[in-house]
């Protein structure tokens, strides 16, 4: 049943409504099983950019998952201390790495610890790198395929990204800046316009991942939905149509009397 045009009054509530799945739209074999053809193996690279290979962590003796769901915080205050490249090789890991793989008609598909609508896989991560140990000051994008990190472009962002997220004091003293984008076509060239609903969720989920790899390695994650949307693709080097910047969140090391919880 659609809901009467004249009563949809704002453009969230005209979208969610013209995105509806509806049995009249939706042909029979227009399912959920993932997607085939070349789109769920689109990984964005940066062929000829400096690139640094990272390796797959090995399972920590990290306390258990609910311990970590029970103890996730948002924290926004940070000790300003460097990450190791430890550190960052393990949160970018388990916020988008490849965890698995099924096999599949021609060859296998890669899965990672998050869901995603149709193994369609739309999220990018981009790291600044503010205060990382054995990692230049500058932008990188984690490439998801090989496990690496390609070096974008050198500088310290840090001044940038304060002014981008609304001056948001966390920041400052924050080790690492992660964005997320979302490379919308993945998704919605098998779902069309309700495919950016799925991009969305998709982007919660690697989030809350950043999150909890964060609490168990004891470290400070605050995700960040408040920033100014071109500045912060223009600063990564994104289009804002094609990829464009959804989510962001700063990680640093958390202050000897734990900060603020609230
Ligand atoms: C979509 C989204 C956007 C958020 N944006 C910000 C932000 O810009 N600044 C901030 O300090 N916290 C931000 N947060 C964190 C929330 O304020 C926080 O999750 C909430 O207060 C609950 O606290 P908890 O995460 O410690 O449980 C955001 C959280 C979400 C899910």
């Amino acid at each position: 049943m659609s809901i009467p045009r004249e009563t949809l009054d704002s453009i969230s509530e005209i979208y969610h409504e013209n995105t509806k799945d509806r049995e009249r739209v939706i042909p029979m074999d227009f399912g959920y099983a993932p997607a085939t053809g070349p789109w769920h193996r689109a990984f964005k690279k940066y062929p000829h950019r400096p690139r640094l290979a990272l390796s797959v962590p090995e399972p920590a003796a990290s306390p258990g998952a609910e311990e970590v769901m029970r103890s996730r915080r948002t924290l926004r205050q940070f000790a300003g201390e460097p990450l190791t490249l430890t550190e960052v090789e393990r949160l970018l890991y388990f916020t988008n790495g490849i965890t698995g793989a099924v096999p599949l008609e021609g060859g296998t598909l890669p899965l990672r610890a998050s869901p995603s609508a149709g193994a369609l896989y739309p999220i990018e991560v981009y790291l600044a790198a503010l205060s990382v140990d054995g990692l230049e000051q500058g932008i990188y994008h984690y490439e998801v395929e090989g496990n690496a990190l390609e070096f974008v472009r050198p500088g310290s962002f840090g001044e940038e990204i304060f002014e981008i997220t609304h001056r948001q004091e966390m920041v400052r003293e924050a080790s690492a800046c992660l964005f997320m984008t979302a490379m919308f076509g993945r998704t919605k060239h098998k779902y069309g316009e309700r495919g950016y609903r799925y991009v969305l969720l998709d982007a919660g989920h690697l989030a809350q991942n950043l999150y909890l790899e964060s609490t168990a390695l004891g470290l400070g994650c605050a995700t960040i939905g408040g920033f100014l949307d071109d500045r912060a693709n223009r600063l990564i080097g994104v289009d804002g149509l094609e990829e464009s910047v959804l989510y962001m969140a700063v990680v640093g090391r958390v202050l000897s009397n734990g900060g603020e919880k609230v």
